[in-house]
């Protein structure tokens, strides 16, 4: 990267430079630097644009970049920032793949022009086109199941069947929740939307509202702790957090993990099945390394990436012949609902209607 060693060069000569670089960042043209997406000729690279921070996520580039020579440089941002920053950056972006949570997160990515054609055999033999964009934008390359998360000596399993359960005047002022901005929460009610229209699914959220046992705040793990501590005996949460509770290196959240059971909602015949979202990536419109970019997508697909990721993420695997890790096994096959993703992204805006409407903050 010239511009990378230009800026090397001034540092190391003084402080004064220092200036001149920002200024050259600004007004690139105007310092007659090259673009700095100018491609490394003795280096294939792909930059990473990612809203996902796990230690998992690096061991799979690291094993990308052994066997095949691909740097991976990752950017990690917040989803809506990723989306601001990549609006911002627009066709002049370095970015090749991007990498998210959420089909709500892919959705908003593919409106906005960020995402570029996908086309690989590779990933659609390996990935059941539920998972994929029907558009060909993106793909999912792990699953996460929005479970019940119960206190064990204080909830009967039995009682809670179906996410309904949690709008049950049984259950007034027992029921932890975060906030409803969070994208897992407004997925979950934008599936509801599409099954059942947005009146019964203001009527639930009402439910789960009059149930809170405190106003919501924090992330899933903190859901969990708060069961622990005895704030509340129920939480919806995604099925991995209680498992790395479970096996976390802190004694105090392995004892609180040990006081919380979880369970697949709706399961039974007439229930639609837990709701299941995916992470995904795709290939950004502007990519200076699509081949790249491409390369890395199909080997997170891969059954040795997909094995990886179940292992080290508990994460389900989005390829049917990827063997699941104990862990996953244990907690039971998994029934999912078969509301069509790309519906997550369309109700969005009218789920976070119902969720104000229904006085969830
Ligand atoms: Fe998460």
């Amino acid at each position: 990267m010239l511009l990378l060693s230009l800026s090397r060069r001034r540092v190391s000569r003084g402080g004064l430079a220092v200036g001149l670089l920002s200024a050259c960042g600004l007004l690139l043209a105007a310092c007659g630097g090259a673009p700095p997406r100018e491609p490394d000729e003795t280096q294939r690279v792909v930059n990473v644009y990612t809203s996902r921070h796990y230690d998992a996520d690096q061991r799979l580039y690291a094993l990308f970049t052994a066997r095949t020579g691909i740097e991976v440089r990752t950017q990690e941002k917040r989803g809506e920032e990723l989306l601001a920053l990549l609006q911002a950056e627009g066709d002049q972006s370095p970015a090749d793949l991007i990498v998210t949570v959420d089909a709500g997160n892919l959705y908003r990515l593919q409106e906005a022009g960020l995402l570029a054609p996908l086309a690989s055999a590779a990933i659609a033999d390996a990935v059941d086109a539920r998972y994929r964009d029907p558009n060909g934008r993106w793909t999912g390359f792990s699953r996460r199941a929005r479970v019940i998360a119960y206190r064990l000596d204080a909830v009967d399993p039995s009682s809670i069947t179906s996410m309904d359960d949690l709008a049950n005047q049984a259950f007034r002022g027992r029921v932890c929740a975060r906030s409803s901005t969070n994208i897992y929460n407004l997925s979950m009610l934008a599936a509801r939307i599409e099954r059942h229209g947005p009146d019964a699914a203001l009527v639930w959220a009402q439910g789960v509202v009059a149930n809170f046992a405190r106003a919501p705040r924090g992330g899933d793990t903190d859901q969990l702790k708060a069961i622990a501590a005895g704030e509340c005996d129920l939480a919806i949460v995604n099925h991995y957090y209680l498992l790395r509770m479970q096996r976390s290196e802190d004694p105090a959240e392995r004892e609180a993990a040990a006081l919380i059971g979880m369970t697949f909602p709706d399961q039974g015949p007439n229930q639609p099945g837990a709701h299941v979202n995916i992470s995904g990536a795709g290939v950004a419109a502007h990519a200076p390394h699509p081949a790249e970019a491409q390369a890395l997508l199909e080997f997170l697909v891969s059954t040795e990436a997909q094995s990886l990721l179940a292992e080290l993420n508990e994460e389900f695997p989005v390829r049917p012949d990827a063997p699941l890790p104990e862990a996953l096994a244990a907690i039971g096959p998994l029934r999912e609902e078969t509301t069509p993703l790309s519906a997550l992204g369309q109700h969005q805006a009218e789920a976070a209607r119902v969720f104000e409407a229904a006085g969830w903050p």
